[in-house]
């Protein structure tokens, strides 16, 4: 018996198929490598010391699901694969719609087809919006999105919900996780972003002299510094949280929500200075606009997932700056 991991050699996949693999499940990727490279997966295996099965494909591509059911015995199936890109969604909103909705569909169809209805889903802590309040809940409603990426997840979420309603023998959970950043302890499998939309890569490709300065996207938020505060997890955390998340899936109908986050907040400031101060390198910055979109505050309460999962996060930002540090200084190009 296996479990799929759709978008398996991307960042949070990759990290995720080696705590599979340490766990003891048997593990089969489809990936297009849209945005990920299959060196990933091989440091999977050479770090795990297992193998995993590889298929090099589309999840749009419902021939190739029925052959990847038929050939192996899925249990259940975690789907990282999407698009993430907040700006180019909003450039390229057909592309978005598309590859992560229709991806979804087919996925769902092939494994309904297939006899299979377990699935672990990556969501993410933007369907909250701005209407909701901080530490959010998973029994808050939903709040609108302010970009096409952040509606796929929305409405992904709200098709297998319906799906589950309707079926009752699916097994669903929807994992909001808040900023995964970090990296595995070893420094071979990290996030390999080419330009960086987020924070913490923009941070590492500034310490690594790729590129001048960072710019802080705001400093006049209702925050004690004035910038932007988010939840942030260490990436192994995370990973650790779909193996409790695949363990709880396979036993439970329905739908169910777990936030993944550690329920502590710390702004862009803080984090510049944390990154400076554990690997002793300056990261030059200048204070420029909010960016569109973006909120003041975004953390968890996580106490769900740790009174329902047994999980909790475990890694504290110093040491998420010091792994995505030794991953960015030993591989300054990523897997290339
Ligand atoms: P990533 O881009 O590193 O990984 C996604 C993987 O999916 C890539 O390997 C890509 O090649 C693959 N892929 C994309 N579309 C595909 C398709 N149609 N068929 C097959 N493979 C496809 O991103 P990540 O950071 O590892 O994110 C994983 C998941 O978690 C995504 O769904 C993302 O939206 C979600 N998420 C990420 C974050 C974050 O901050 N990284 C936060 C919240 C949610
Ligand atoms: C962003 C996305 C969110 C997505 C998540 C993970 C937006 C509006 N939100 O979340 O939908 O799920 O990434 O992919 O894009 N910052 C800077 N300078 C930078 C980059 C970021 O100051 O160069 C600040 C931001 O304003 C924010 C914080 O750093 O306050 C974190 O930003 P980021 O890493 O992009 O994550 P989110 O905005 O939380």
């Amino acid at each position: 018996m296996a479990i799929l991991a759709t978008g398996g050699a991307g960042f949070i996949g990759s990290h995720t198929c080696l705590e599979l693999l340490n766990a003891g499940y048997e593990v089969v990727v489809i990936d297009s490598l849209v945005n990920s490279s299959e060196e990933s997966l091989r440091r999977v295996q050479e770090l795990t010391g297992k193998t995993l099965r590889f298929y090099k494909g589309d999840t749009r591509d419902a021939a190739l699901l029925d052959t990847i059911f038929t050939e192996n015995e899925i249990e259940a199936v975690v789907h990282f694969a999407a698009l993430k890109s907040v700006p180019e969604s909003v450039k390229m909103p057909l592309e978005y719609y598309d590859n992560n909705l229709t991806g979804t569909i087919e996925l769902l169809k092939a494994m309904r087809r297939n006899g299979c209805k377990k699935i672990v889903f990556s969501s993410s802590a933007t369907v909250y919006g701005a209407e909701n309040k901080c530490p959010f809940t998973e029994d808050m409603q939903t709040g609108t999105t302010t970009n096409p990426y952040g509606t796929t997840k929305l409405q992904i979420e709200r098709i297998m919900t319906d799906t589950a309603a309707a079926e009752p023998d699916w097994h669903v959970v929807l994992l909001r996780y808040f900023n995964p950043i970090g990296a595995h302890a070893s420094g071979r499998i990290g996030e390999a972003p080419g330009y960086p939309n987020n924070l913490m890569p923009y941070i590492t490709q500034v310490a690594v002299g790729k590129r001048e300065k960072l710019t802080v996207f705001g400093n006049n938020y209702p925050t004690p510094d004035g910038t932007g505060v988010r939840d942030y997890i260490h990436v192994v955390d995370l990973a650790k949280g779909h193996v409790k998340a695949i363990a709880f899936v396979l036993d439970h109908a329905g739908t169910e929500i777990f936030n993944l986050g550690t329920g502590n907040g710390t702004s862009v400031l803080e984090l510049i200075h944390a990154f400076e101060e554990v690997t002793g390198v300056t990261v030059p910055y200048e204070i420029g606009p909010a960016r569109a979109g973006d909120v003041a505050y975004s953390y968890a309460n996580a106490d769900k997932a740790k009174r329902v999962l047994g999980w909790q996060a475990e890694l504290d930002v110093r040491q998420m700056c010091r792994d995505a540090w030794n991953w960015q200084k030993n591989n300054p190009n990523g897997y290339e």
